[in-house]
């Protein structure tokens, strides 16, 4: 059995294009139509046990009616998901768990902070404890979860940044997770990272020896914010929690320190002039052997 890993989306909150956004990218993918356009960022993931999704968006109904893997059949309610592994508790990866409600039994997998910000500030778990199926685990940093008999997904805890609506609770590093998913049959391993705050040598030792890494691609550089909206006040990536791709200190910079690894990104904001397939951010990522994540897209470990 080889493990599967399907990209079910590859943009930031709001996707690609935006509903709200008259910006240069977003009016581009418009016109060049839906095979142009991202979806919120996720995965699904395979071992011989069935599937799992790696982030709920608020896309999560159009991702799983676009991933023949995640048909259900042949029995009337048999579905192939058996769970979720929740990165963080940000919108965009939780949203989509209210559309999962019709029953189906399904682990869901987040560390202490997350869970508690789903019961407290975005009260999902509250809101579906009547509709039945859906079980919640804590999940703590380097400790294993078995997804099958040769598949494990590690927890990473990647930072501290809280969810704009969950600023009353408690500060902690596991707000943000990545997962190290190992099969144990062929040795293949896939780190999935949507949010990286900073290079951390606890993610270099991640990253280390993994066949594919996709990670945080969401801007180009710090200011790229109140560069593309015009407001001189809005926060920098940094303080959104996402390390810049470009830039003296980006991630890019990084990967030659791992030649072997072919490394995607995806989380990428409408803001990040990498969208761009003829532009020079593009060519400057295609030419240290990286990609963007595509949604759709198949990987094998
Ligand atoms: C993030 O990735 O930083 C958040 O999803 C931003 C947001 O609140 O939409
Ligand atoms: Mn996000
Ligand atoms: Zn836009």
């Amino acid at each position: 059995m080889i493990v599967r890993v399907r990209v079910l989306g590859s943009a930031a909150g709001g996707g690609v294009p935006q509903w709200n956004c008259a910006c240069a990218q977003c009016t581009r993918a418009r016109r060049q139509g839906a095979g142009a356009w991202r979806g919120q960022d996720a995965l699904a993931v395979a071992g011989s046990e069935g599937w799992f999704l790696v982030n709920v968006s608020p896309d999560v109904r159009a991702q799983v009616l676009a991933t023949p893997e995640l048909a259900p059949g042949p029995g009337r309610r048999q579905t192939p998901l058996r769970g979720v592994l929740l990165t963080d508790a940000e919108l965009d990866h939780t949203l989509g768990i209210a559309a999962l409600r019709e029953g189906s039994a399904l682990d869901v997998h987040a560390s202490p902070v997350v869970l508690r910000a789903l019961t407290e500030g975005f009260p999902v778990r509250t809101l579906l404890a009547g509709y039945g199926g859906l079980r919640w685990h804590a999940v703590l940093p380097g400790q294993p979860i078995r997804l099958a008999a040769e598949l494990t997904a590690t927890p990473i805890a990647l930072g501290h940044k809280r969810p704009r609506y969950a600023a009353a609770l408690p500060a902690g590093p596991e707000w943000v997770l990545a997962y190290r998913f190992h099969d144990t049959s062929t040795g293949g391993v896939l780190v999935y990272a949507p949010g990286l705050a900073e290079w951390s040598p606890a993610f270099d030792a991640a990253v280390a020896g993994a066949d594919w890494v996709i990670l945080d691609g969401t801007f180009w550089r710090d200011e790229e914010l109140a560069h593309s909206t015009g407001e001189r006040t809005a926060a920098t990536a940094r303080q959104m929690g996402h390390l810049p791709i470009g830039g003296e200190h980006g991630s890019l910079r990084r990967l030659a320190h791992h030649p072997s690894v072919r490394f995607c990104y995806t989380h990428l904001n409408n803001t990040n002039p990498v969208l761009d397939a003829a532009g020079p951010e593009r060519a400057q990522l295609t030419e240290a052997g990286a990609q963007l994540a595509e949604d759709g897209q198949l990987l094998t470990l």
